[in-house]
């Protein structure tokens, strides 16, 4: 199949990101994607973990290209992407883990607030939810290279922009989920990790 959409920076990333997935999912079962972008981490993490079911999502232009991926890797454990903006309806199942690479900052703040707000009634009571990308801490970049990228992102967009640790994990400890690991990862970004609290 040659008409797949590709992303350099998720071929970058995967190995890195994978390698700390392997740790925290290995008890996961059930994994929902937000905003998987080509498919290319769906396919990778689905081979690499194939305890999983993975299930990507992303808005409606972006599926075509995910079915792509999905199609020529033709695994097990990936269904069919999910139509899903996080402003719409959510899907009715129940995940024990959430993932979402480099979304954060493309979504304006309001529907990161949604993103946040949803997920007690999408995920269960053990779930955990992993997210990577670039973030601010006290409200400064950590590298001279995510304040040129912020200031890109604001030129595509003045809704976008690299988001502050302390604010994001209010939204999670809102949604009930705390967060049990930071990560530093290469080219500066971070995977966080949080997991929901016990009612
Ligand atoms: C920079 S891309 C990252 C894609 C992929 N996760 C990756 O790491 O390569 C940002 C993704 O967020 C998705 N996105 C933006 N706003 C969204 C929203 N409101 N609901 C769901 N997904 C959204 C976009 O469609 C896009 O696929």
């Amino acid at each position: 199949m040659t008409d797949k959409p590709y992303s350099p920076a998720s071929e970058r990333n995967r190995e890195p990101i994978l390698a700390v997935l392997r740790r925290w999912f290995t008890d996961r079962q059930r994994v929902l994607e937000i905003g998987s972008g080509t498919g290319q981490h769906a396919v990778h993490f689905a081979t690499a973990m194939p305890h999983l079911v993975w299930q990507s999502s992303d808005r409606a232009e972006n599926l075509p290209g995910i079915r792509n991926w999905l199609d020529e890797a033709a695994l097990p454990n990936t269904p069919s992407p999910l139509e899903f903006d996080v402003t719409g309806d959510w899907p009715s199942d129940r995940y024990d883990a959430i993932f979402s690479a480099n979304t954060l900052h493309i979504m304006s703040w309001p529907e990161v607030e949604q993103l946040f707000a949803k997920l007690p009634a999408v995920t269960t009571a053990d779930a955990c939810l992993a997210i990577y990308g670039p973030f601010n801490i006290e409200g400064q970049f950590t590298s001279d290279s995510n304040a040129s990228f912020d200031r890109d992102l604001k030129m595509r967009g003045v809704h976008m922009g690299i988001r502050d640790v302390a604010a994001v994990d209010a939204l999670a400890a809102a949604a009930g989920f705390n967060l049990v690991e930071d990560i530093a990862m290469p080219a500066n970004n971070r995977l966080r990790y949080w997991k929901r609290r016990r009612a």
